[in-house]
């Protein structure tokens, strides 16, 4: 299999990309403790800036939105200085910069906020997940019901978040609807058992994610958003019942947020292909498609089949800052070191070698 169809440009929101490759959103829990991005995330970041669209970490936008350990933020503004210095080494590197969004919901510990609150989502029904926290894996707890004043309210955090990424310098943000999180609360039925008109029909239980991705697009402009979905994916605790369910909730969900002509919607795809064409014929601009366990010769297939047209990298490129040059000239990968992957310092962050040049 050729991986040809990768070096093809690709204009995304109005802006040339050299090539189809991206920066999948890694979490790497090495943030200060008031979760501004610490100076080696700038580093971290600039040395990938020739994937050219970066997809940060997931990062917070208040402090209910925190689900681990020294996660980023992205509403204080020490957290804008700090994006800042992120923003100004991507661009250096000819890269633009999109922030992920994330609020964990109730994939959450009081242990891992800096109010200590117990996590808010849909409903009160807890994900029973063990969560990483500072004294080890905890489980996760029943977490309190949102009010629809408090929809209302994070909401607002998200529209704040997002003109917060523009004044760091970022080129836009990626709203996170995938893996299990506060907007995948929403979407599944086992997790959003609310009657009111959050919950219940399909339409109800896409109402949150499209408010939000509606209030940030308001905010910032449709063209500097991107969203990512999931549809099916079991993180979490999520289930969103059989394949017609999970057709009937994004056929829906995703034909309503195709109306805001956002920059992009990134797919976390498990499985049904049909599925991700259907997504795709309704979508009006660029799809990215991430697919778990792809190897290096696989990368350009979804592409090839007409699925996509970014293929986003996770794993390869946290281990190799120039993956894509390694690609281009099929040079052999580093691997990545599992022990350095979620928190530290230096080692296994910004210390994976490049190639030698001749
Ligand atoms: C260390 C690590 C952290 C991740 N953190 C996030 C995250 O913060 N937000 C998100 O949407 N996906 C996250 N993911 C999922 C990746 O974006 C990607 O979809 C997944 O790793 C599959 O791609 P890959 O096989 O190229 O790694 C993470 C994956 C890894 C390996």
């Amino acid at each position: 299999m050729t991986l040809s169809s990768l070096w093809q440009p690709f204009t995304l929101g109005g802006v040339e990309l050299p090539h189809r490759l991206a920066l999948a959103p890694m979490t790497r829990n090495r943030a200060n403790p008031d979760g501004t991005p610490g100076d080696r995330a700038a580093t971290y970041y600039g040395q990938r800036a020739s994937l050219g669209l970066i997809i940060t970490e997931g990062t917070q936008p208040s402090a209910d939105g925190q689900g681990y350990p020294n996660t980023p933020g992205i509403y204080a503004p020490e957290h804008v200085e700090g994006w800042r210095k992120v923003a100004d080494a991507v661009h250096a590197g000819g890269g633009l910069l999109f922030i992920q969004l994330m609020h964990a919901g109730r994939m959450s510990h009081p242990d891992n906020t800096p109010h200590q609150r117990q996590p808010v989502a849909p409903s009160a029904v807890s994900a029973i997940q063990d969560i990483a926290t500072a004294a080890g894996p905890q489980k996760t707890p029943v977490p309190r019901e949102l009010s629809p004043e408090d929809i209302e309210t994070t909401i607002a955090d998200f529209r704040h978040a997002a003109a917060s990424a523009i004044a760091a310098g970022a080129d836009g943000v990626e709203i996170h609807g995938a893996n299990g999180y506060l907007l995948h609360q929403f979407l599944s039925p086992n997790s959003n058992h609310r009657t009111d008109s959050y919950g219940g029909s399909v339409e109800n239980r896409s109402r949150f994610v499209f408010e939000v991705a509606r209030a940030v697009a308001d905010e910032i402009g449709a063209d500097r958003v991107g969203i990512r979905l999931s549809p099916a994916m079991p993180l979490g605790g999520i289930d969103e019942g059989g394949a017609v369910s999970v057709r009937e909730q994004y056929l829906h969900l995703v034909g309503e947020l195709a109306s805001l002509n956002l920059a992009y919607l990134h797919l976390h795809h498990v499985g049904n292909d049909e599925l991700l064409r259907t997504l795709r014929q309704l979508w009006p601009t660029a799809v990215l498609v991430v697919r778990d366990g792809r190897t290096r010769e696989q990368i350009a297939d979804d592409i090839d089949a007409g699925l996509a047209d970014i293929a986003p990298l996770g794993r390869f490129a946290l281990a190799n800052p120039d993956v894509v040059e390694r690609l281009r000239t099929e040079a052999p990968l580093n691997e990545m070191d599992p022990a350095t992957i979620y928190g530290g310092g230096n080692a296994g962050y910004i210390d994976y070698p490049v190639l030698a040049r001749a």
